[in-house]
Protein backbone atom coordinates (compact mmCIF):
# COMPACT_ATOMS: atom_id res chain seq x y z
CA UNK A 1 0.00 0.00 0.00
CA UNK A 2 1.29 3.34 -1.16
CA UNK A 3 0.79 7.09 -1.50
CA UNK A 4 0.35 8.30 -4.95
CA UNK A 5 -0.48 11.15 -7.02
CA UNK A 6 -1.00 10.71 -10.49
CA UNK A 7 -1.67 14.21 -12.31
CA UNK A 8 -2.09 15.19 -16.04
CA UNK A 9 -4.42 12.08 -16.36
CA UNK A 10 -7.68 11.47 -17.99
CA UNK A 11 -9.59 10.06 -16.05
CA UNK A 12 -12.39 7.53 -17.64
CA UNK A 13 -14.45 5.92 -14.76
CA UNK A 14 -18.00 4.42 -14.44
CA UNK A 15 -19.35 5.86 -11.32
CA UNK A 16 -21.46 3.53 -8.37
CA UNK A 17 -21.51 1.23 -5.57
CA UNK A 18 -23.81 -0.98 -7.06
CA UNK A 19 -23.97 -2.08 -10.90
CA UNK A 20 -24.76 -0.67 -13.98
CA UNK A 21 -27.91 -1.28 -15.94
CA UNK A 22 -28.78 -1.14 -19.28
CA UNK A 23 -28.11 2.55 -20.58
CA UNK A 24 -26.69 3.65 -17.51
CA UNK A 25 -23.69 1.06 -18.92
CA UNK A 26 -22.62 3.78 -21.14
CA UNK A 27 -22.17 6.94 -18.84
CA UNK A 28 -18.81 7.31 -18.24
CA UNK A 29 -16.98 10.37 -16.29
CA UNK A 30 -14.62 11.70 -18.13
CA UNK A 31 -12.06 14.11 -16.72
CA UNK A 32 -9.46 16.09 -18.42
CA UNK A 33 -6.19 17.36 -16.76
CA UNK A 34 -7.11 15.48 -13.89
CA UNK A 35 -5.08 14.02 -10.87
CA UNK A 36 -5.85 11.05 -8.22
CA UNK A 37 -4.37 11.13 -4.70
CA UNK A 38 -4.29 7.57 -2.80
CA UNK A 39 -2.93 7.71 0.96
CA UNK A 40 -2.83 4.43 2.32
CA UNK A 41 -3.74 2.11 -0.53
CA UNK A 42 -7.29 4.34 -0.80
CA UNK A 43 -8.29 7.40 -3.11
CA UNK A 44 -8.30 10.26 -1.39
CA UNK A 45 -9.00 13.09 -3.92
CA UNK A 46 -10.06 12.93 -7.75
CA UNK A 47 -10.62 15.82 -10.00
CA UNK A 48 -8.54 18.63 -11.78
CA UNK A 49 -5.12 18.74 -10.84
CA UNK A 50 -4.49 21.00 -8.76
CA UNK A 51 -0.89 22.00 -8.62
CA UNK A 52 2.15 22.26 -10.61
CA UNK A 53 3.94 18.67 -9.68
CA UNK A 54 6.67 17.41 -10.45
CA UNK A 55 7.35 13.56 -10.78
CA UNK A 56 9.60 11.40 -8.12
CA UNK A 57 9.48 10.62 -4.55
CA UNK A 58 8.66 13.57 -1.94
CA UNK A 59 6.59 14.38 0.78
CA UNK A 60 5.95 10.36 1.51
CA UNK A 61 4.23 10.17 -1.96
CA UNK A 62 5.26 9.03 -5.69
CA UNK A 63 4.53 12.34 -8.25
CA UNK A 64 3.68 10.48 -11.36
CA UNK A 65 2.71 12.62 -14.78
CA UNK A 66 0.57 10.55 -16.35
CA UNK A 67 1.11 12.97 -19.57
CA UNK A 68 -2.56 12.83 -20.70
CA UNK A 69 -2.99 9.63 -20.86
CA UNK A 70 -5.92 7.53 -19.94
CA UNK A 71 -6.33 6.44 -16.08
CA UNK A 72 -9.32 3.96 -15.78
CA UNK A 73 -10.07 1.84 -12.90
CA UNK A 74 -8.05 -1.38 -12.58
CA UNK A 75 -9.73 -4.19 -14.22
CA UNK A 76 -11.85 -7.09 -12.56
CA UNK A 77 -11.99 -10.66 -14.05
CA UNK A 78 -14.79 -11.95 -12.01
CA UNK A 79 -14.76 -15.68 -13.43
CA UNK A 80 -11.73 -17.58 -13.66
CA UNK A 81 -10.34 -21.13 -12.96
CA UNK A 82 -6.57 -19.92 -12.22
CA UNK A 83 -5.45 -22.85 -9.70
CA UNK A 84 -5.03 -25.93 -11.63
CA UNK A 85 -2.71 -28.52 -12.78
CA UNK A 86 -1.71 -29.48 -16.51
CA UNK A 87 -2.51 -28.66 -19.72
CA UNK A 88 -5.28 -29.90 -22.16
CA UNK A 89 -3.93 -28.99 -25.37
CA UNK A 90 -4.25 -32.37 -26.94
CA UNK A 91 -8.12 -31.95 -26.16
CA UNK A 92 -8.20 -28.96 -27.73
CA UNK A 93 -6.16 -30.58 -31.15
CA UNK A 94 -9.44 -33.16 -30.91
CA UNK A 95 -12.01 -30.31 -31.01
CA UNK A 96 -10.02 -28.60 -34.34
CA UNK A 97 -10.60 -32.20 -35.79
CA UNK A 98 -14.23 -31.51 -34.86
CA UNK A 99 -14.87 -33.42 -31.69
CA UNK A 100 -17.52 -31.21 -29.47
CA UNK A 101 -16.61 -29.99 -25.46
CA UNK A 102 -19.03 -31.80 -24.29
CA UNK A 103 -18.31 -35.56 -26.31
CA UNK A 104 -14.88 -35.30 -24.69
CA UNK A 105 -16.22 -34.78 -21.51
CA UNK A 106 -18.27 -38.05 -21.76
CA UNK A 107 -15.86 -39.85 -23.07
CA UNK A 108 -14.06 -39.26 -19.29
CA UNK A 109 -11.36 -36.58 -20.57
CA UNK A 110 -12.04 -32.79 -20.28
CA UNK A 111 -12.73 -30.94 -16.71
CA UNK A 112 -11.72 -35.05 -15.36
CA UNK A 113 -8.13 -34.75 -17.24
CA UNK A 114 -7.36 -31.55 -14.99
CA UNK A 115 -8.65 -33.02 -11.67
CA UNK A 116 -6.15 -35.78 -12.02
CA UNK A 117 -3.25 -33.65 -12.68
CA UNK A 118 -4.49 -31.02 -9.86
CA UNK A 119 -4.95 -33.96 -7.02
CA UNK A 120 -0.91 -35.11 -7.97
CA UNK A 121 0.10 -31.66 -7.17
CA UNK A 122 1.73 -30.52 -3.95
CA UNK A 123 0.55 -26.84 -2.30
CA UNK A 124 3.67 -25.37 -3.49
CA UNK A 125 3.28 -25.99 -7.10
CA UNK A 126 0.13 -25.24 -7.29
CA UNK A 127 0.68 -21.84 -6.05
CA UNK A 128 3.16 -21.15 -7.84
CA UNK A 129 1.38 -22.37 -10.96
CA UNK A 130 -1.81 -19.99 -9.80
CA UNK A 131 0.77 -17.12 -9.05
CA UNK A 132 2.02 -16.92 -12.71
CA UNK A 133 -1.54 -16.82 -13.72
CA UNK A 134 -1.79 -13.86 -11.41
CA UNK A 135 1.74 -11.47 -13.04
CA UNK A 136 0.00 -12.45 -16.23
CA UNK A 137 -3.43 -11.04 -15.46
CA UNK A 138 -1.68 -8.37 -13.88
CA UNK A 139 0.26 -6.89 -17.06
CA UNK A 140 -2.96 -6.64 -18.71
CA UNK A 141 -4.79 -4.30 -16.23
CA UNK A 142 -6.19 -7.07 -13.82
CA UNK A 143 -6.26 -5.39 -10.38
CA UNK A 144 -9.15 -8.34 -9.29
CA UNK A 145 -9.78 -11.55 -9.77
CA UNK A 146 -12.21 -14.39 -8.76
CA UNK A 147 -11.01 -17.68 -8.41
CA UNK A 148 -12.83 -20.80 -8.46
CA UNK A 149 -12.03 -24.21 -6.85
CA UNK A 150 -13.22 -27.48 -8.67
CA UNK A 151 -10.32 -29.26 -10.04
CA UNK A 152 -10.23 -31.30 -7.02
CA UNK A 153 -13.83 -32.89 -6.36
CA UNK A 154 -12.40 -34.09 -3.84
CA UNK A 155 -12.22 -32.72 -0.19
CA UNK A 156 -8.53 -32.49 -0.12
CA UNK A 157 -7.59 -30.77 -3.30
CA UNK A 158 -10.56 -28.51 -3.12
CA UNK A 159 -9.65 -27.18 0.10
CA UNK A 160 -5.85 -26.97 -1.37
CA UNK A 161 -7.07 -25.14 -4.48
CA UNK A 162 -8.85 -22.14 -1.78
CA UNK A 163 -6.04 -22.38 0.25
CA UNK A 164 -3.37 -21.05 -2.69
CA UNK A 165 -5.81 -18.43 -3.29
CA UNK A 166 -6.14 -17.46 0.44
CA UNK A 167 -2.22 -17.57 0.28
CA UNK A 168 -2.01 -15.73 -2.83
CA UNK A 169 -4.50 -12.82 -1.39
CA UNK A 170 -2.94 -12.67 1.93
CA UNK A 171 0.80 -11.79 0.08
CA UNK A 172 1.37 -8.22 1.03
CA UNK A 173 3.02 -7.01 -2.29
CA UNK A 174 0.28 -9.07 -4.18
CA UNK A 175 -0.53 -7.09 -7.41
CA UNK A 176 -4.00 -8.87 -7.69
CA UNK A 177 -6.62 -9.41 -5.36
CA UNK A 178 -8.35 -12.47 -5.03
CA UNK A 179 -11.93 -13.41 -4.27
CA UNK A 180 -12.32 -17.39 -3.96
CA UNK A 181 -15.47 -19.32 -5.13
CA UNK A 182 -16.30 -22.84 -4.47
CA UNK A 183 -17.22 -24.83 -7.30
CA UNK A 184 -17.05 -28.30 -6.08
CA UNK A 185 -19.83 -29.12 -8.12
CA UNK A 186 -18.09 -28.38 -11.14
CA UNK A 187 -18.25 -31.83 -12.34
CA UNK A 188 -19.04 -35.85 -11.32
CA UNK A 189 -15.79 -37.10 -9.96
CA UNK A 190 -15.09 -40.77 -11.11
CA UNK A 191 -15.58 -41.93 -7.58
CA UNK A 192 -19.33 -40.87 -7.73
CA UNK A 193 -20.09 -42.52 -11.15
CA UNK A 194 -24.24 -42.17 -11.53
CA UNK A 195 -24.30 -41.42 -8.18
CA UNK A 196 -24.55 -37.44 -8.13
CA UNK A 197 -27.34 -37.45 -5.48
CA UNK A 198 -24.81 -38.73 -2.86
CA UNK A 199 -22.11 -36.24 -4.33
CA UNK A 200 -24.13 -33.21 -3.70
CA UNK A 201 -25.15 -34.26 -0.13
CA UNK A 202 -21.52 -34.46 0.56
CA UNK A 203 -21.12 -31.18 -0.82
CA UNK A 204 -23.96 -29.91 1.20
CA UNK A 205 -22.94 -32.24 4.21
CA UNK A 206 -19.62 -31.82 4.50
CA UNK A 207 -18.12 -29.62 2.22
CA UNK A 208 -20.01 -25.90 2.43
CA UNK A 209 -20.02 -26.18 6.19
CA UNK A 210 -16.19 -27.30 6.51
CA UNK A 211 -15.10 -24.45 4.12
CA UNK A 212 -17.54 -21.70 5.99
CA UNK A 213 -16.12 -23.00 8.81
CA UNK A 214 -12.26 -22.30 7.57
CA UNK A 215 -13.63 -18.97 5.61
CA UNK A 216 -12.21 -20.54 2.79
CA UNK A 217 -14.74 -18.90 0.25
CA UNK A 218 -17.35 -16.30 -0.11
CA UNK A 219 -19.40 -17.73 -3.67
CA UNK A 220 -21.01 -20.93 -4.25
CA UNK A 221 -20.99 -22.06 -8.38
CA UNK A 222 -22.34 -25.03 -10.35
CA UNK A 223 -21.95 -26.41 -13.56
CA UNK A 224 -25.51 -26.50 -14.55
CA UNK A 225 -25.42 -28.17 -17.55
CA UNK A 226 -27.34 -31.15 -19.50
CA UNK A 227 -25.18 -34.19 -18.33
CA UNK A 228 -23.44 -32.33 -15.60
CA UNK A 229 -25.96 -31.08 -13.03
CA UNK A 230 -29.38 -30.25 -13.53
CA UNK A 231 -31.71 -27.87 -12.69
CA UNK A 232 -32.93 -29.68 -9.45
CA UNK A 233 -29.33 -30.56 -8.21
CA UNK A 234 -28.02 -27.31 -8.74
CA UNK A 235 -30.93 -25.75 -6.87
CA UNK A 236 -30.73 -27.99 -3.65
CA UNK A 237 -27.04 -27.04 -3.80
CA UNK A 238 -27.15 -23.69 -4.08
CA UNK A 239 -30.34 -23.07 -1.60
CA UNK A 240 -27.90 -25.06 1.06
CA UNK A 241 -25.02 -23.15 0.29
CA UNK A 242 -27.34 -19.36 0.55
CA UNK A 243 -28.77 -20.43 3.83
CA UNK A 244 -25.56 -21.11 5.24
CA UNK A 245 -24.10 -17.57 3.81
CA UNK A 246 -22.44 -18.15 0.44
CA UNK A 247 -23.75 -15.80 -2.26
CA UNK A 248 -24.23 -17.56 -5.38
CA UNK A 249 -23.24 -18.02 -8.75
CA UNK A 250 -23.73 -19.99 -12.13
CA UNK A 251 -22.69 -21.66 -15.01
CA UNK A 252 -25.39 -21.06 -16.69
CA UNK A 253 -26.32 -21.65 -20.48
CA UNK A 254 -23.56 -22.47 -21.69
CA UNK A 255 -24.01 -25.29 -23.95
CA UNK A 256 -27.80 -25.87 -24.32
CA UNK A 257 -31.01 -23.49 -23.03
CA UNK A 258 -31.34 -25.25 -19.94
CA UNK A 259 -32.96 -22.55 -17.62
CA UNK A 260 -29.69 -21.73 -15.39
CA UNK A 261 -30.52 -17.97 -16.11
CA UNK A 262 -33.84 -18.37 -14.53
CA UNK A 263 -32.47 -19.93 -11.44
CA UNK A 264 -30.32 -17.19 -10.61
CA UNK A 265 -33.06 -15.17 -10.82
CA UNK A 266 -35.05 -17.50 -8.48
CA UNK A 267 -32.25 -17.38 -6.17
CA UNK A 268 -31.12 -13.88 -6.43
CA UNK A 269 -27.53 -15.17 -7.34
CA UNK A 270 -25.30 -12.37 -7.64
CA UNK A 271 -24.01 -13.37 -11.32
CA UNK A 272 -25.31 -16.29 -13.73
CA UNK A 273 -22.01 -16.66 -16.07
CA UNK A 274 -21.70 -17.74 -19.60
CA UNK A 275 -25.32 -17.31 -21.13
CA UNK A 276 -24.87 -18.56 -24.31
CA UNK A 277 -27.62 -20.50 -25.03
CA UNK A 278 -30.12 -18.06 -22.55
CA UNK A 279 -33.98 -17.61 -23.35
CA UNK A 280 -36.04 -14.70 -23.41
CA UNK A 281 -36.93 -15.71 -20.07
CA UNK A 282 -33.94 -16.19 -18.81
CA UNK A 283 -32.70 -12.58 -19.46
CA UNK A 284 -36.06 -11.37 -17.86
CA UNK A 285 -34.95 -13.04 -14.79
CA UNK A 286 -31.91 -11.33 -14.69
CA UNK A 287 -32.77 -7.94 -15.59
CA UNK A 288 -35.88 -8.61 -12.47
CA UNK A 289 -33.80 -9.93 -10.29
CA UNK A 290 -30.85 -7.67 -10.84
CA UNK A 291 -28.48 -10.66 -11.07
CA UNK A 292 -25.00 -9.54 -13.30
CA UNK A 293 -25.23 -11.40 -16.52
CA UNK A 294 -21.58 -12.50 -16.68
CA UNK A 295 -20.61 -13.31 -20.29
CA UNK A 296 -16.68 -14.76 -20.91
CA UNK A 297 -16.79 -14.23 -25.19
CA UNK A 298 -13.09 -15.94 -25.11
CA UNK A 299 -14.74 -19.00 -23.93
CA UNK A 300 -17.57 -18.99 -27.14
CA UNK A 301 -14.81 -17.98 -29.52
CA UNK A 302 -12.46 -20.95 -28.78
CA UNK A 303 -15.53 -23.40 -28.20
CA UNK A 304 -16.63 -21.75 -31.66
CA UNK A 305 -19.97 -21.54 -30.14
CA UNK A 306 -22.54 -18.45 -30.72
CA UNK A 307 -21.75 -15.40 -28.46
CA UNK A 308 -24.39 -14.42 -26.20
CA UNK A 309 -26.78 -11.78 -26.77
CA UNK A 310 -24.83 -9.50 -25.03
CA UNK A 311 -26.35 -6.41 -27.04
CA UNK A 312 -30.10 -7.61 -26.51
CA UNK A 313 -29.29 -8.04 -22.44
CA UNK A 314 -27.82 -4.70 -22.00
CA UNK A 315 -30.93 -3.52 -24.37
CA UNK A 316 -33.24 -5.57 -22.02
CA UNK A 317 -32.02 -3.60 -18.30
CA UNK A 318 -29.83 -6.15 -17.19
CA UNK A 319 -26.23 -5.07 -15.95
CA UNK A 320 -23.74 -7.23 -18.24
CA UNK A 321 -20.14 -7.74 -17.06
CA UNK A 322 -17.24 -9.24 -18.72
CA UNK A 323 -14.74 -11.64 -17.81
CA UNK A 324 -12.25 -14.22 -18.86
CA UNK A 325 -13.02 -17.95 -17.69
CA UNK A 326 -9.40 -18.31 -17.97
CA UNK A 327 -9.34 -22.12 -17.76
CA UNK A 328 -7.06 -25.08 -19.09
CA UNK A 329 -10.16 -25.91 -21.41
CA UNK A 330 -12.79 -24.72 -22.34
CA UNK A 331 -10.76 -20.94 -22.52
CA UNK A 332 -6.95 -21.23 -22.20
CA UNK A 333 -6.94 -17.84 -22.64
CA UNK A 334 -6.98 -14.52 -19.73
CA UNK A 335 -6.89 -12.09 -22.51
CA UNK A 336 -8.37 -8.42 -21.40
CA UNK A 337 -7.72 -7.18 -24.80
CA UNK A 338 -9.51 -9.80 -26.41
CA UNK A 339 -12.64 -10.07 -24.60
CA UNK A 340 -12.77 -6.37 -25.37
CA UNK A 341 -11.97 -7.10 -29.19
CA UNK A 342 -14.88 -9.70 -29.18
CA UNK A 343 -17.77 -7.93 -27.30
CA UNK A 344 -17.11 -4.43 -29.03
CA UNK A 345 -16.69 -6.71 -32.61
CA UNK A 346 -19.53 -10.02 -31.79
CA UNK A 347 -21.87 -8.77 -29.22
CA UNK A 348 -22.29 -5.23 -30.46
CA UNK A 349 -20.78 -3.18 -27.09
CA UNK A 350 -19.97 0.14 -27.34
CA UNK A 351 -16.31 0.65 -25.91
CA UNK A 352 -17.80 3.02 -22.93
CA UNK A 353 -20.14 -0.67 -22.30
CA UNK A 354 -17.30 -2.59 -22.39
CA UNK A 355 -15.12 -0.17 -20.09
CA UNK A 356 -18.15 -0.67 -17.56
CA UNK A 357 -18.32 -4.67 -17.88
CA UNK A 358 -14.63 -5.37 -17.14
CA UNK A 359 -14.70 -2.65 -14.18
CA UNK A 360 -17.81 -1.56 -11.89
CA UNK A 361 -19.99 -4.17 -13.49
CA UNK A 362 -17.39 -6.91 -12.81
CA UNK A 363 -16.55 -5.50 -8.92
CA UNK A 364 -20.51 -6.33 -8.83
CA UNK A 365 -20.45 -9.34 -10.47
CA UNK A 366 -18.30 -10.60 -7.00
CA UNK A 367 -20.17 -8.14 -4.31
CA UNK A 368 -16.88 -6.06 -4.64
CA UNK A 369 -18.59 -2.67 -6.18
CA UNK A 370 -18.45 -0.63 -2.69
CA UNK A 371 -14.50 -0.55 -2.73
CA UNK A 372 -13.35 -1.48 -6.20
CA UNK A 373 -14.89 -1.00 -9.99
CA UNK A 374 -14.16 2.95 -10.20
CA UNK A 375 -12.56 5.84 -9.23
CA UNK A 376 -14.06 7.39 -6.43
CA UNK A 377 -13.26 8.74 -3.23
CA UNK A 378 -13.12 6.10 -0.55
CA UNK A 379 -12.46 3.14 -3.13
CA UNK A 380 -9.15 1.20 -3.71
CA UNK A 381 -6.41 3.04 -5.81
CA UNK A 382 -6.75 0.29 -8.10
CA UNK A 383 -6.11 1.82 -11.71
CA UNK A 384 -4.72 1.16 -15.04
CA UNK A 385 -2.87 3.72 -17.23
CA UNK A 386 -3.14 3.41 -20.87
CA UNK A 387 -0.61 4.26 -23.55
CA UNK A 388 -3.02 6.78 -25.39
CA UNK A 389 -5.22 9.58 -24.53
CA UNK A 390 -7.97 7.48 -26.23
CA UNK A 391 -9.80 4.95 -24.44
CA UNK A 392 -11.08 3.51 -27.77
CA UNK A 393 -7.44 2.09 -28.08
CA UNK A 394 -8.65 -0.67 -25.66
CA UNK A 395 -10.90 -2.53 -29.13
CA UNK A 396 -8.65 -0.85 -31.68
CA UNK A 397 -5.51 -2.68 -30.22
CA UNK A 398 -6.87 -6.05 -31.63
CA UNK A 399 -5.19 -8.90 -29.09
CA UNK A 400 -2.60 -6.41 -28.15
CA UNK A 401 -2.19 -5.26 -24.51
CA UNK A 402 -2.47 -0.86 -24.66
CA UNK A 403 -1.90 -1.29 -20.71
CA UNK A 404 0.79 1.32 -20.10
CA UNK A 405 0.80 0.73 -15.92
CA UNK A 406 -1.08 -1.06 -13.97
CA UNK A 407 -1.33 0.79 -10.27
CA UNK A 408 -2.93 -1.57 -7.39
CA UNK A 409 -3.43 0.11 -4.06
CA UNK A 410 -1.43 3.33 -4.59
CA UNK A 411 1.80 1.14 -5.87
CA UNK A 412 3.01 1.69 -9.41
CA UNK A 413 3.92 -1.16 -11.95
CA UNK A 414 5.26 -0.23 -15.31
CA UNK A 415 3.88 -2.63 -17.89
CA UNK A 416 6.96 -4.08 -19.90
O1 LIG B 1 -16.37 -22.22 -17.50
N1 LIG B 1 -18.01 -24.93 -18.06
C1 LIG B 1 -17.44 -25.35 -17.09
N2 LIG B 1 -16.28 -24.94 -16.62
C2 LIG B 1 -15.31 -24.26 -17.38
C3 LIG B 1 -14.48 -25.18 -18.19
C4 LIG B 1 -13.63 -26.02 -17.35
C5 LIG B 1 -12.71 -26.91 -18.09
O2 LIG B 1 -12.96 -27.28 -19.28
O3 LIG B 1 -11.71 -27.27 -17.47
C6 LIG B 1 -15.96 -23.14 -18.15
O4 LIG B 1 -16.05 -23.18 -19.38
FE1 LIG C 1 -16.06 -21.09 -15.98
Amino acid sequence: MKNIIIYNAKIVTPLGRTSRRGKEMRQLQIIDNSEVEVRNGIIYYVGKTRNNYRDGFYDGYQYFDAKGKCLLPGFVDSHTHFVFGGERAEEFSRRLNGESYMSIMNRGGGIAGTVKATRALAFNSMRSGAATFLERMSRMGVTTVEGKSGYGLNKETELMQLKVMRSLNEDENKKVDVVSTFLGAHALPSEYKDRSKEYIDFLIKEMLPLIKKENLAENCDVFCEEGVFSIEESRRLLSAAQQLGFKLKIHADEIISLGGAELAGELHALSADHLLHTSDAGIRSMADNNVVATLLPLTAFALKEPYARGREMIDSGCAVALATDLNPGSCFSGSIPLTFDLACIYMKFTVEEAITALTLNGAAAIDRAESVGSIEKGKKGDFVLLYSSDYHVLPYYIGMNCVESVIKEGALYQVK
